[in-house]
């Protein structure tokens, strides 16, 4: 699967409310939301992406338009040498079917109204998979699968517990045999022993059925633990790219240097390290290099050319001016 130039962005609603908003705007504001903004970016089959970023750097959005939840307004997303965008109904629902996202927030994207048994069936029976008798037997066989008792199958999800619905909610994105699953940070709502219990389902998950991982996170630490390759966002762009065994190996890029110099800390510490200044507006995001407010490194020409990524060592991009 490949991610090429996709932009994504989340227009304001039209209406008054949309005029008035459009009255205030700022110098560089188009209107919108500019949350992706021109991303490329391949899923090797079989392997642990990590995808890694601040709170609004576009993670979210970026696995939504690579599980076709979103269409890219700009640039096109390939599965096996075709364009998502133009699949007809079959090729559609194949994709969905082999392509599965696991949603960042299991209490929201679970039906409040339905029992953990239709949760994990009714895709199931939306794709025609199997007689009643073979789905029950799938079903509980998920549940067990990600550590659940099939017992519980009769209840609704607030019976369930933060880190149970986790597992429900992988269950589900399991369910249809998925080849590639986008966990959307699968854990950062939950005390770290639980975190570390959903993680090693999914690397279980991962490795029993072959699958391909893509796991979104704001925690570096964490994912330089699992993953095999790393994609680091900002501002809505990639900043680096490197195999996992690169980290901290090679000059990286001057905000994954602070991130890893604060995973690392935060190691060392038991906290976090914050970096300084804010991320930027993703409705008015600054010309050139996006992280060039906050960079010790920014000179002039960070302020109004935008870097591309390059090469350094093969399978490691850094989009820096001075990498
Ligand atoms: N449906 C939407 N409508 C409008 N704006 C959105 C929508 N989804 C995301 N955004 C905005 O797009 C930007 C990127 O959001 P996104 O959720 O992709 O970031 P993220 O990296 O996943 O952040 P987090 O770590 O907080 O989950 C943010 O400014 C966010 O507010
Ligand atoms: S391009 Fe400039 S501002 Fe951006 S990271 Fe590199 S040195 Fe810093
Ligand atoms: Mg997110």
């Amino acid at each position: 699967m490949e991610a090429r130039a996709v932009h994504k962005t989340f227009r304001p609603s039209a209406g008054l409310a949309g005029e008035i908003r459009s009255l205030f705007r700022r110098k560089n504001d188009q209107g919108g939301v500019k949350a992706v903004r021109g991303v490329d970016l391949g899923i090797r089959r079989g392997e642990i992406l990590g995808l890694v970023g601040e709170s609004g750097s576009g993670k979210s959005t970026l696995g939504r338009v690579l599980s076709a939840l979103y269409p890219p307004d700009q640039g096109t997303v390939f599965f096996e040498g075709n364009n998502v965008s133009a699949f007809g109904r079959p090729e559609r629902r194949a994709f969905c079917r082999r392509v599965q996202f696991m949603f960042q927030d299991p209490a929201s994207s679970l039906n409040p109204r339905i029992t953990a048994f239709r949760t994990l069936s009714e895709g199931l029976v939306i794709h025609r998979l199997g007689n009643r008798a073979e789905r029950r037997d799938r079903v509980s066989a998920l549940m067990e699968e990600v550590g659940l008792d099939p017992s519980f199958l009769s209840r609704y999800p607030h019976q369930f517990s933060g880190g149970q619905r986790q597992r429900l909610c992988l269950a589900r994105a399991l369910s249809l045999n998925p080849e590639i699953l986008i966990a959307d940070e699968p854990s950062s709502a939950l005390d770290v022993s639980v975190q570390a219990q959903i993680v090693n389902l999914l690397l279980a998950a991962k490795d029993g059925r072959g699958l391909t991982l893509v796991i979104i996170s704001h925690d570096l630490a964490l994912v330089s633990l699992i993953a095999g390759r790393i994609a680091i966002m900002y501002g809505g762009l990639l900043m680096e790219v490197l195999p996992r065994g690169l980290l901290g190996q090679v000059n990286h890029h001057p905000y994954v240097k602070a991130l890893w110099a604060s995973a690392e800390y935060g190691r060392a510490s038991g906290e976090g390290l914050i970096l300084e200044g804010e991320p930027p507006d993703p409705q008015s995001p600054p010309d050139g290099c996006p992280f060039h407010p906050r960079c010790p490194e920014a000179k002039d020409v960070c302020r109004t050319e935008p870097p591309l990524p390059k090469e350094g060592f093969p399978g490691h991009l850094t989009a820096c001016h001075f990498r």
